[in-house]
Formats: C-alpha cells, structure tokens, sequence
C-alpha cells in the first residue's frame, strides 16, 4: 500500500536525519560533515564548533570525500588532479561566501529589483517578510506566482524524489514503502539546489532573467574577483559556465550549517534537556504526537530517529491533505485551471498518473511560526487557522469551503476524480456531526508547541 495513496500508513516509525546524509552524499562535503557533527546525541554544533568538526571528519573519512568529484565547479581551481581534502574544503569556503552574494544580488534579476533573499528573507526563516499569499515578480515586478514560497531552512534532509521511499535501518523500517517522497520544491520536482535555483533566476514571473543576464551581472559585480579567484581566470570567457558556477555556489551557500539548519530551537534545547516547556507547549507537542489526536507527528516527525539525530518535522512525503482553492490567485480566475501538485502542470515527468495529483511535499515546521502565509497557495494567514482547518476539515467543512444554495463545495481545488488520494488517516478520519479531534484550546496549545521551533532561542543565562 502507498501513503500517497490510500493515506499514512500508522505507526511508521519515525524517520529522521541520515537521509540528511544521503542527499548530502550527492551534494558537498560541507553537509556531509553536518551530519558527522550530529553526534549520537543528536546535537548539532553550530558556528565555529560545525567548521571544526567539518574539517576533521573531511580529513577522516576517505570514502565519503571521493563523492566531491559530482560538483564540477570544484575541479576549476585544479583541474587535471584531484584535489586535497584541504582544496576541497578550501573551495567549498569559497563558493559559500560567493552563494550568498548572490543570494542578495537583485542584479541578477531582468528587473534589476528581484534577489532570492527577497522572497527568502533571512530574517523571516527564509520566507517573505510580507504577508502576500504569493510573490510578485517578471520584469514589471508585477507578475503574480502561483505558490506561497517555502523556507530554505533544513532542506538538507530532504531525500532525492522517489516514488517508492523506504526508510534505512537505521531511522526506521525498510519493509515500507513510504510512497512517494522527496524532492525540492512543492511538488519535488528537483533534487539538487543548483537544479532548483534555475527555476526562480529564468521564471519569467519570478527573476525573469537568462543565463547570459546573470552572467553579464556576475562579472560586473563588485565580487567579480572573488568568483575568478574560485573558478578560474577565464571563467567569464564561457557564459553557461559561468551559470552553473552561479548555481552551484547558490547550493553550496544553501547548505551551510550554521545559517540553514542551526538546530537551535527552544524545542531541541528541551530535547537536550536545557529547558522545559511549559505546560501548554508540553500539551500541545502530546496533542500533535497523539494518534488519535493532531497525528501530526505522523508526517511531521517529531522525535529524534534511531540514530539519535533531531527531527526535521517532516517525513516529505508527498501527500493530499485537500487545501482549499485560494480564489485570491491570478492563475485561479481560470475555473479549468488546478495546481495538482506532483501530477503538473508545473511538474510534468509524472503527468497523466492521476494517483499522484493533489499531492504536495510535508514541509518542515521547523521555524513555521516566522511564515505569513501557509500552505502551498498561501490560503491561510495564521498557525490558529491551519490547525483548525486540520482539526474541524471533516466536521465543520463549511467553514473552509465555499458553501453554494446551501451545499458545501468541498476539496474545491481537486477535481472530484482523484479524490481517491486524499489522506483519510486521522485527523481526516471523521464527518459532519462527529467532535472534532482539536476543540480551540487544544488548537492553541498546539500553535505554542508550534512556536517553540523557531531557531535563535537563547537560554537564559545561570
Ligand atoms: C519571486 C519569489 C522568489 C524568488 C525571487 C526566489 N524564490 Fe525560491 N521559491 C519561491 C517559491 C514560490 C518556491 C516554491 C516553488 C514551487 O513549489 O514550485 C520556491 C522554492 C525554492 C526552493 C525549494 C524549497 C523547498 O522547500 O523545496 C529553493 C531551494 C529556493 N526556492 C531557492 C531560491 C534561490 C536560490 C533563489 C534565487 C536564485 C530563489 N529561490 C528565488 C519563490 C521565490
Ligand atoms: C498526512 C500527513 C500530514 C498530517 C497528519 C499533518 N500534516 Fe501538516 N502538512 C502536510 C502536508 C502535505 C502539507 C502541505 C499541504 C499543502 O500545502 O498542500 C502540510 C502543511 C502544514 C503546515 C503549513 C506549513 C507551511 O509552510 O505552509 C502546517 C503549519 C502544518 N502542516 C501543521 C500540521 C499540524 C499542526 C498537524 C496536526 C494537527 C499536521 N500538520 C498534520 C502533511 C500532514
């Protein structure tokens, strides 16, 4: 049976962070070592403890390091040899600093106006620090999107797409299959970040630019040294390589512990025992692990994995929880148009598996408290609405669809032929008339719980 399919299989056992690992095999050394520094305890060490450990675990583990030949760009600094650990990690500093140049760098965009750090603002989790449902962008900044934009954080975890994910040994059973999961992006229709960055950068309702705009930014930017200094003299003689070089050192920035996945939440300082929670965040984290309850946790993972590495508060599976139509979207005015998530139409390789429409990616909550909009159109405007929407979708559906001569509307932003894969798991397992499986005060615990994943939590000093 898949998840994806006929709901969530109960009692998964809870996956955690070696996938974090895994993905990081295809990526870079530098989230390779992040998932050495979650020791056996689980702890993350950030900041300059994380490079430490970063530099001794690059020169310890010979086989894991023979994966840095996949990122092409880091052959430019020496090419026709393999590199040294110390190259390697040299590099990888290298292309950081420059990511997040770019990262902030609207020149890169047609309209001069757009940097990814304006729909990923630093300061809001990487999400935007407005509260529209989607972004504005294209050359006019007046082009709408169609999908409220997702964190950067802790995407370091999130495995390859597949659509048959089994968990390791070590997090969890190997026996399940899990359905489809993974991938980046709503719909997971990209595994790689360098991959993912094209998508905003030629968009035309996003940064709307080309390869050979950016290219030409990039060498009139103040950092144009810096980037010969890591690619090569020559670098700007060749415009798709000096692209990819662009998206490669946007991975590679993407990925950097300290910034991306700091695991410094009020919730990992209770989970390492620093803390307490108090008592409404205490009830709200038993009402989200409760099976019969919020069964958040059943997407959202909640507990450290076998191996003792920190939740990600999420499974990424790709699932259909039936989100309201956001009537407020431009593409939405057209009543035969439907984002279906994995089955297109902005993915298109799964197009035509009608199992696989409705479904999108379970984002992480990690941080969730710092988004404006929820969901993947943006519909909802606060944590107490999309826990009730959760709680009361199947007791109370009038009040989250439209309701015409008197008949409720429901899943109006599905057509009614792939209802079949709708998740049915609880809190989805009840009808009009039955209790909720959240009355308010138990939503609002569960919003408390939810803001104790924000990272930067400082405990008090002793
Ligand atoms: C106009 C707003 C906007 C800009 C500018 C933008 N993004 Fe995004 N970003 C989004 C949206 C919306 C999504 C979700 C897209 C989807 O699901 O199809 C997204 C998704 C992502 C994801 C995947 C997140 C996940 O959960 O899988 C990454 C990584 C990302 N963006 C990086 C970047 C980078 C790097 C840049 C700059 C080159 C950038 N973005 C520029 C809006 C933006
Ligand atoms: C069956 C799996 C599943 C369960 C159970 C589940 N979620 Fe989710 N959650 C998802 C998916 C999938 C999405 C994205 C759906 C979409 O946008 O279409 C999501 C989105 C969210 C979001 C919005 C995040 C964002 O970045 O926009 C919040 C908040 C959330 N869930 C909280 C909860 C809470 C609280 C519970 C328990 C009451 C819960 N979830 C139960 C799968 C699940």
């Amino acid at each position: 049976m898949l998840r994806g399919l006929n709901g969530k299989l109960k009692n998964r056992v809870r996956a955690g962070s070696l996938r974090a690992c895994w993905l990081a095999a295809a990526w870079l050394p530098v989230a390779l070592a992040a998932c050495d520094a979650h020791g056996p305890e689980g702890e993350t060490r950030a900041g300059a403890s994380a490079t430490t450990v970063t530099v001794a675990s690059l020169a310890a583990s010979t086989p894991r390091v023979s994966v840095v030949p996949v990122v092409p760009a880091v052959h430019a600094a020496a090419p026709g040899r393999a590199q040294t650990r110390a190259e390697v990690y040299e590099q990888v500093g290298k292309m950081t600093a420059l990511g997040k140049q770019l990262f902030f760098d609207a020149s890169l965009s047609g309209s001069g106006k757009l940097a990814c750090a304006s729909c990923h603002s630093p300061d809001h989790g990487f999400t935007p620090g407005n509260a529209l449902a989607v972004q504005l962008g294209g050359g006019d900044m007046r082009q709408q999107g169609m999908r409220a934009v997702p964190t950067l954080k802790y995407l370091q975890s999130v495995p390859a797409f597949t659509e048959h994910f089994h968990d390791s040994e070590d997090e969890g059973d190997e026996s399940i299959d899990a359905g489809p999961t993974g991938g980046l992006t709503w719909d997971g229709r990209v595994d790689r970040g360098s991959e993912q960055a094209r998508i905003p950068i030629l968009s035309t309702f996003e940064m709307g630019s080309t390869p050979g705009k950016v290219a030409a930014a990039v060498k009139a930017a103040p950092y144009a040294n810096e980037f010969r200094a890591a690619f090569g003299e020559h670098i700007f003689d060749d415009t798709d390589a000096t692209f990819n070089a662009v998206l490669q050192s946007l991975e590679t920035f993407e990925q950097k512990p300290e910034t991306f996945y700091p695991y410094t939440s009020r919730y990992d300082a209770a989970l390492a025992g620093k803390v307490k929670l108090s008592a409404a965040e205490l009830h709200g984290l038993e009402l989200f692990n409760d099976e019969k309850k919020g069964n958040c946790a059943s997407c959202h993972l909640s507990q450290r994995a076998r191996d003792g590495s920190p939740p990600q508060f999420s499974d990424f599976g790709l699932i259909a929880i039936g989100v309201p139509r956001n009537r407020a979207l431009k593409v939405n005015r057209d009543p035969r148009f439907y984002d279906l998530g994995a089955c297109g139409p902005e993915r298109t390789d799964l197009k035509g598996r009608d199992e696989y429409c409705g479904i999108f990616r379970t984002p992480t909550l990690r941080n969730v408290a710092l988004k404006k909009r929820f969901f993947h159109n943006g519909i909802y405007q606060s944590l107490e609405e999309v826990v009730r929407f959760y709680a009361q979708r199947d007791t109370n559906p009038e009040k989250f669809y439209p309701v015409v001569k008197g008949k409720v509307q429901k899943f109006d932003d599905l057509p009614k032929r792939y209802w079949a894969n709708l998740n049915t798991e609880p809190p989805f397992d009840r009808k009009p008339g039955d209790a909720p499986a959240l009355d308010e005060a138990e939503i609002k615990d569960v919003v408390a719980f939810l803001n104790t994943l924000t990272d930067g939590y400082q405990p008090a000093a002793h």
